[in-house]
Protein backbone atom coordinates (compact mmCIF):
# COMPACT_ATOMS: atom_id res chain seq x y z
CA UNK A 1 0.00 0.00 0.00
CA UNK A 2 0.56 3.77 -0.01
CA UNK A 3 2.49 4.14 3.41
CA UNK A 4 4.42 0.80 2.83
CA UNK A 5 5.99 2.53 -0.21
CA UNK A 6 6.97 5.21 1.31
CA UNK A 7 8.70 3.47 4.13
CA UNK A 8 10.28 1.33 1.34
CA UNK A 9 11.74 4.43 -0.44
CA UNK A 10 12.75 5.83 2.65
CA UNK A 11 14.38 2.89 3.99
CA UNK A 12 16.52 2.47 0.39
CA UNK A 13 17.73 6.13 0.46
CA UNK A 14 18.93 5.48 3.72
CA UNK A 15 20.78 2.39 3.00
CA UNK A 16 22.13 3.97 0.16
CA UNK A 17 23.53 6.75 1.98
CA UNK A 18 24.78 4.69 4.43
CA UNK A 19 26.49 1.89 2.54
CA UNK A 20 28.00 4.66 -0.84
CA UNK A 21 29.70 1.96 -2.30
CA UNK A 22 30.90 0.20 -0.44
CA UNK A 23 29.74 -3.79 0.05
CA UNK A 24 27.84 -5.50 2.42
CA UNK A 25 27.45 -9.43 3.51
CA UNK A 26 24.31 -10.94 5.30
CA UNK A 27 23.72 -14.46 7.09
CA UNK A 28 20.82 -15.58 5.22
CA UNK A 29 18.87 -18.64 7.17
CA UNK A 30 15.43 -18.50 5.29
CA UNK A 31 13.98 -16.90 8.95
CA UNK A 32 11.61 -14.04 8.43
CA UNK A 33 13.83 -11.08 9.71
CA UNK A 34 17.14 -12.03 7.44
CA UNK A 35 14.79 -12.72 4.69
CA UNK A 36 13.02 -9.25 4.98
CA UNK A 37 16.30 -7.76 5.21
CA UNK A 38 17.88 -9.42 2.39
CA UNK A 39 15.26 -7.93 0.28
CA UNK A 40 14.98 -4.58 1.45
CA UNK A 41 18.64 -4.03 0.90
CA UNK A 42 19.29 -6.01 -2.38
CA UNK A 43 16.15 -3.29 -3.36
CA UNK A 44 18.62 -0.75 -2.54
CA UNK A 45 22.30 -1.58 -3.62
CA UNK A 46 21.62 -4.83 -5.66
CA UNK A 47 25.17 -6.49 -6.57
CA UNK A 48 26.60 -5.01 -3.34
CA UNK A 49 24.99 -7.12 -1.19
CA UNK A 50 26.03 -10.64 -0.75
CA UNK A 51 24.05 -13.38 1.06
CA UNK A 52 25.83 -16.20 2.62
CA UNK A 53 22.95 -19.26 3.29
CA UNK A 54 25.20 -21.91 5.69
CA UNK A 55 23.10 -25.06 5.21
CA UNK A 56 24.14 -27.35 8.33
CA UNK A 57 22.52 -30.56 7.21
CA UNK A 58 19.79 -29.09 10.13
CA UNK A 59 16.96 -27.91 7.71
CA UNK A 60 13.40 -28.74 7.23
CA UNK A 61 12.80 -30.67 3.75
CA UNK A 62 13.84 -28.46 0.89
CA UNK A 63 14.73 -25.56 2.82
CA UNK A 64 18.03 -24.80 0.91
CA UNK A 65 15.99 -25.04 -2.28
CA UNK A 66 13.20 -22.94 -1.19
CA UNK A 67 15.92 -20.27 -0.40
CA UNK A 68 18.03 -20.15 -3.17
CA UNK A 69 14.73 -20.37 -5.78
CA UNK A 70 13.63 -17.07 -3.73
CA UNK A 71 16.98 -15.11 -3.56
CA UNK A 72 18.76 -16.42 -6.57
CA UNK A 73 16.20 -17.16 -8.96
CA UNK A 74 13.04 -14.61 -8.31
CA UNK A 75 15.25 -11.70 -6.53
CA UNK A 76 18.43 -12.42 -8.38
CA UNK A 77 20.49 -11.43 -6.19
CA UNK A 78 24.10 -12.70 -5.19
CA UNK A 79 23.77 -16.03 -3.07
CA UNK A 80 26.58 -17.83 -1.91
CA UNK A 81 25.14 -21.50 -0.38
CA UNK A 82 27.83 -23.12 1.98
CA UNK A 83 26.78 -26.53 2.24
CA UNK A 84 28.39 -27.60 5.79
CA UNK A 85 26.46 -30.42 7.05
CA UNK A 86 29.13 -32.97 6.62
CA UNK A 87 31.45 -30.68 9.14
CA UNK A 88 28.21 -29.51 11.19
CA UNK A 89 27.04 -33.64 11.75
CA UNK A 90 30.45 -34.79 12.22
CA UNK A 91 30.95 -32.32 15.31
CA UNK A 92 28.17 -33.00 16.70
CA UNK A 93 28.70 -37.20 16.69
CA UNK A 94 28.58 -38.45 20.01
CA UNK A 95 27.32 -35.47 21.91
CA UNK A 96 24.03 -35.77 23.38
CA UNK A 97 23.71 -32.77 25.88
CA UNK A 98 21.82 -29.95 24.46
CA UNK A 99 23.59 -27.12 25.55
CA UNK A 100 26.96 -28.59 24.43
CA UNK A 101 25.20 -29.59 20.74
CA UNK A 102 23.70 -25.57 20.30
CA UNK A 103 27.68 -24.00 21.40
CA UNK A 104 28.87 -26.51 18.65
CA UNK A 105 26.46 -25.10 16.16
CA UNK A 106 26.94 -21.57 16.84
CA UNK A 107 30.49 -21.76 17.37
CA UNK A 108 30.50 -23.53 13.59
CA UNK A 109 28.26 -21.09 12.22
CA UNK A 110 30.43 -18.45 13.24
CA UNK A 111 33.53 -20.39 11.53
CA UNK A 112 31.61 -20.66 8.66
CA UNK A 113 30.29 -17.66 7.82
CA UNK A 114 34.03 -15.82 8.88
CA UNK A 115 35.44 -18.00 6.66
CA UNK A 116 32.97 -17.31 3.32
CA UNK A 117 33.73 -13.70 4.39
CA UNK A 118 37.53 -14.46 4.12
CA UNK A 119 37.56 -15.84 0.89
CA UNK A 120 35.19 -13.25 -0.10
CA UNK A 121 37.32 -10.23 0.33
CA UNK A 122 40.32 -12.46 -1.28
CA UNK A 123 38.49 -13.28 -4.26
CA UNK A 124 38.20 -9.64 -5.20
CA UNK A 125 34.52 -10.22 -6.20
CA UNK A 126 33.70 -7.16 -4.80
CA UNK A 127 36.47 -4.50 -5.03
CA UNK A 128 37.82 -4.56 -1.50
CA UNK A 129 35.49 -7.32 0.05
CA UNK A 130 32.92 -6.40 2.26
CA UNK A 131 32.95 -3.39 4.59
CA UNK A 132 29.68 -3.73 6.09
CA UNK A 133 27.59 -6.66 8.17
CA UNK A 134 24.10 -6.62 7.30
CA UNK A 135 21.37 -8.06 10.18
CA UNK A 136 17.66 -8.69 10.49
CA UNK A 137 17.50 -7.11 13.93
CA UNK A 138 14.53 -6.20 15.24
CA UNK A 139 13.06 -3.81 17.35
CA UNK A 140 12.51 -6.11 20.27
CA UNK A 141 15.99 -7.69 20.13
CA UNK A 142 17.41 -4.15 20.12
CA UNK A 143 15.28 -3.83 23.58
CA UNK A 144 16.01 -6.59 25.11
CA UNK A 145 19.87 -6.16 24.44
CA UNK A 146 19.61 -3.02 25.74
CA UNK A 147 19.13 -4.08 29.09
CA UNK A 148 15.74 -2.14 29.16
CA UNK A 149 14.31 -5.64 30.63
CA UNK A 150 15.27 -7.27 33.14
CA UNK A 151 17.46 -10.18 32.66
CA UNK A 152 16.51 -13.83 33.98
CA UNK A 153 18.70 -15.07 36.65
CA UNK A 154 19.22 -18.02 34.82
CA UNK A 155 19.50 -18.91 31.33
CA UNK A 156 17.36 -21.85 30.47
CA UNK A 157 18.65 -22.17 27.04
CA UNK A 158 21.18 -20.31 25.18
CA UNK A 159 18.94 -18.55 22.32
CA UNK A 160 21.97 -16.04 20.85
CA UNK A 161 24.24 -18.71 19.12
CA UNK A 162 25.69 -15.94 16.57
CA UNK A 163 27.27 -13.01 18.88
CA UNK A 164 29.96 -10.52 18.41
CA UNK A 165 30.13 -11.33 14.89
CA UNK A 166 30.85 -7.88 13.48
CA UNK A 167 33.40 -7.38 16.23
CA UNK A 168 35.46 -10.42 15.25
CA UNK A 169 35.20 -9.56 10.83
CA UNK A 170 36.13 -6.17 11.86
CA UNK A 171 33.01 -4.90 10.13
CA UNK A 172 30.37 -2.09 10.00
CA UNK A 173 26.63 -3.29 11.24
CA UNK A 174 23.97 -2.51 8.83
CA UNK A 175 20.27 -2.99 10.23
CA UNK A 176 17.61 -1.56 8.34
CA UNK A 177 14.71 -3.15 10.56
CA UNK A 178 16.09 -1.89 13.84
CA UNK A 179 13.20 0.43 14.41
CA UNK A 180 10.10 -2.10 13.06
CA UNK A 181 8.51 -4.67 15.05
CA UNK A 182 7.74 -8.14 14.05
CA UNK A 183 4.20 -7.53 11.94
CA UNK A 184 5.70 -4.40 10.47
CA UNK A 185 8.87 -6.64 9.05
CA UNK A 186 6.09 -9.02 8.05
CA UNK A 187 4.25 -6.24 5.98
CA UNK A 188 7.57 -5.26 4.65
CA UNK A 189 8.58 -8.04 3.40
CA UNK A 190 5.23 -8.57 1.69
CA UNK A 191 5.26 -4.96 0.01
CA UNK A 192 9.09 -6.21 -1.03
CA UNK A 193 7.51 -8.94 -3.15
CA UNK A 194 8.60 -11.99 -0.68
CA UNK A 195 5.89 -14.34 -0.54
CA UNK A 196 3.43 -14.98 2.06
CA UNK A 197 4.03 -18.28 2.95
CA UNK A 198 7.42 -17.27 3.73
CA UNK A 199 6.72 -14.39 5.68
CA UNK A 200 4.49 -15.80 7.53
CA UNK A 201 6.72 -18.63 8.59
CA UNK A 202 6.30 -20.05 12.00
CA UNK A 203 10.17 -19.09 13.95
CA UNK A 204 12.59 -22.02 13.54
CA UNK A 205 15.49 -22.38 16.24
CA UNK A 206 19.07 -21.42 15.09
CA UNK A 207 20.10 -25.01 15.72
CA UNK A 208 17.65 -26.14 14.02
CA UNK A 209 16.80 -29.68 14.32
CA UNK A 210 19.60 -30.10 15.84
CA UNK A 211 17.60 -29.63 19.24
CA UNK A 212 14.46 -31.49 17.69
CA UNK A 213 16.66 -34.85 17.47
CA UNK A 214 16.70 -35.79 21.21
CA UNK A 215 20.13 -36.91 22.02
CA UNK A 216 22.56 -37.52 19.48
CA UNK A 217 22.46 -36.11 16.14
CA UNK A 218 22.74 -38.42 13.13
CA UNK A 219 21.77 -37.98 9.55
CA UNK A 220 19.67 -41.12 9.25
CA UNK A 221 17.62 -39.47 12.61
CA UNK A 222 17.56 -35.79 10.50
CA UNK A 223 16.38 -37.67 7.31
CA UNK A 224 13.45 -39.50 9.01
CA UNK A 225 12.38 -35.84 11.03
CA UNK A 226 12.72 -34.05 8.10
CA UNK A 227 10.21 -36.29 5.87
CA UNK A 228 7.85 -36.62 8.55
CA UNK A 229 7.57 -32.67 9.66
CA UNK A 230 7.21 -31.93 5.93
CA UNK A 231 3.74 -34.54 5.88
CA UNK A 232 2.93 -32.24 9.21
CA UNK A 233 3.30 -29.11 8.01
CA UNK A 234 1.91 -30.14 4.90
CA UNK A 235 -1.66 -31.17 6.78
CA UNK A 236 -1.36 -28.04 9.37
CA UNK A 237 -1.51 -26.11 6.28
CA UNK A 238 -4.38 -27.79 4.11
CA UNK A 239 -6.91 -27.91 6.91
CA UNK A 240 -9.08 -25.26 7.75
CA UNK A 241 -10.93 -24.78 10.77
CA UNK A 242 -14.49 -23.82 10.15
CA UNK A 243 -15.31 -21.02 12.41
CA UNK A 244 -12.45 -18.91 11.26
CA UNK A 245 -12.01 -20.18 8.04
CA UNK A 246 -7.86 -20.04 8.83
CA UNK A 247 -5.87 -22.61 8.34
CA UNK A 248 -4.35 -24.18 11.69
CA UNK A 249 -0.93 -23.19 10.51
CA UNK A 250 -1.75 -20.04 10.60
CA UNK A 251 -4.04 -21.13 14.19
CA UNK A 252 -0.76 -22.12 15.62
CA UNK A 253 2.31 -19.95 16.92
CA UNK A 254 4.78 -22.74 16.24
CA UNK A 255 4.03 -26.68 14.76
CA UNK A 256 7.26 -29.33 14.44
CA UNK A 257 7.87 -32.85 15.36
CA UNK A 258 10.86 -33.93 17.26
CA UNK A 259 12.19 -37.36 16.65
CA UNK A 260 12.70 -39.71 19.17
CA UNK A 261 15.56 -41.80 19.36
CA UNK A 262 13.54 -45.15 21.22
CA UNK A 263 12.52 -48.19 19.07
CA UNK A 264 9.00 -49.43 19.80
CA UNK A 265 6.75 -52.33 18.34
CA UNK A 266 4.42 -52.16 15.58
CA UNK A 267 2.39 -54.72 12.85
CA UNK A 268 2.66 -53.90 9.08
CA UNK A 269 0.83 -56.57 6.82
CA UNK A 270 1.62 -59.89 8.60
CA UNK A 271 4.76 -58.80 9.45
CA UNK A 272 6.09 -56.80 13.05
CA UNK A 273 8.24 -53.81 12.68
CA UNK A 274 10.87 -52.53 15.26
CA UNK A 275 11.16 -48.69 14.54
CA UNK A 276 11.59 -45.15 15.95
CA UNK A 277 9.11 -42.67 17.35
CA UNK A 278 8.05 -38.89 16.82
CA UNK A 279 6.33 -36.58 18.66
CA UNK A 280 4.12 -33.43 17.19
CA UNK A 281 4.39 -30.42 18.86
CA UNK A 282 2.31 -27.61 18.36
CA UNK A 283 1.27 -24.08 20.60
CA UNK A 284 -0.67 -20.98 20.53
CA UNK A 285 1.33 -18.62 22.23
CA UNK A 286 1.38 -14.86 22.11
CA UNK A 287 5.00 -14.13 23.39
CA UNK A 288 6.86 -17.40 23.56
CA UNK A 289 7.06 -17.36 27.20
CA UNK A 290 4.17 -19.43 28.15
CA UNK A 291 2.22 -21.38 25.48
CA UNK A 292 -0.81 -23.57 25.48
CA UNK A 293 -0.87 -26.94 23.13
CA UNK A 294 -3.07 -26.28 20.49
CA UNK A 295 -6.01 -28.30 20.54
CA UNK A 296 -5.71 -29.66 16.69
CA UNK A 297 -8.68 -31.46 15.33
CA UNK A 298 -8.60 -35.21 16.00
CA UNK A 299 -9.11 -35.80 12.00
CA UNK A 300 -6.17 -33.80 11.56
CA UNK A 301 -3.79 -35.81 13.88
CA UNK A 302 -5.09 -39.16 12.44
CA UNK A 303 -4.40 -37.82 8.87
CA UNK A 304 -0.73 -37.06 10.04
CA UNK A 305 -0.22 -40.01 11.94
CA UNK A 306 -1.74 -41.83 9.11
CA UNK A 307 0.69 -40.37 6.71
CA UNK A 308 3.67 -40.38 8.42
CA UNK A 309 3.57 -44.48 9.17
CA UNK A 310 2.74 -45.14 6.19
CA UNK A 311 5.01 -42.62 3.90
CA UNK A 312 8.23 -42.63 6.31
CA UNK A 313 9.45 -46.23 6.16
CA UNK A 314 11.11 -46.38 9.74
CA UNK A 315 9.21 -44.46 12.35
CA UNK A 316 5.95 -46.53 13.22
CA UNK A 317 4.65 -44.08 15.86
CA UNK A 318 3.03 -41.06 16.60
CA UNK A 319 2.69 -39.28 19.68
CA UNK A 320 0.79 -35.51 20.08
CA UNK A 321 2.15 -33.54 23.06
CA UNK A 322 0.00 -32.07 25.05
CA UNK A 323 2.52 -30.32 27.74
CA UNK A 324 2.03 -26.51 28.18
CA UNK A 325 4.89 -23.98 28.85
CA UNK A 326 5.68 -23.66 31.49
CA UNK A 327 6.53 -26.31 32.54
CA UNK A 328 7.49 -27.68 29.59
CA UNK A 329 8.99 -25.51 27.25
CA UNK A 330 8.31 -25.33 23.42
CA UNK A 331 11.16 -27.43 22.43
CA UNK A 332 11.82 -30.77 23.77
CA UNK A 333 15.86 -29.42 24.28
P1 LIG B 1 11.49 -22.78 24.42
O1 LIG B 1 11.82 -24.17 23.95
O2 LIG B 1 12.57 -22.19 25.29
O3 LIG B 1 11.47 -21.90 23.12
O4 LIG B 1 10.15 -22.70 25.05
C1 LIG B 1 10.97 -20.58 23.04
C2 LIG B 1 11.20 -20.11 21.60
O5 LIG B 1 12.59 -20.01 21.34
C3 LIG B 1 12.97 -20.85 20.27
N1 LIG B 1 14.28 -21.45 20.57
C4 LIG B 1 15.44 -21.09 19.98
N2 LIG B 1 15.70 -20.17 19.00
N3 LIG B 1 17.99 -20.75 19.09
C5 LIG B 1 16.98 -20.04 18.55
O6 LIG B 1 17.24 -19.24 17.65
C6 LIG B 1 17.82 -21.68 20.07
O7 LIG B 1 18.77 -22.31 20.52
C7 LIG B 1 16.46 -21.84 20.52
N4 LIG B 1 15.89 -22.66 21.47
C8 LIG B 1 14.56 -22.38 21.47
C9 LIG B 1 11.87 -21.89 20.17
O8 LIG B 1 11.80 -22.44 18.85
C10 LIG B 1 10.66 -21.08 20.56
O9 LIG B 1 10.18 -20.31 19.46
Amino acid sequence: DWVMGNYIEEAVQKIREQVGDEEVILGLSGGVDSSVAAALIHRAIGDQLTCVFVDHGLLRLNEGDMVMDMFEGKLHARVIRVDASELFLGQLAGVTDPEKKRKIIGGLFVDVFKAEAEKLKASGQGHKGATFLAQGTIYPDVVESGGTKTKKATTIKSHHNVGGLPEQLGLKLLEPLRELFKDEVRELGVALGLPPEMVYRHPFPGPGLGVRILGEVKKDYADLLRRADAIFIEELRHWKDEATGKTWYDLTSQAFTVFLPVKSVGVMGDGRTYDYVVALRAVQTSDFMTADWAELPYGLLKKVSGRIINEVRGINRVTYDVSSKPPATIEWE
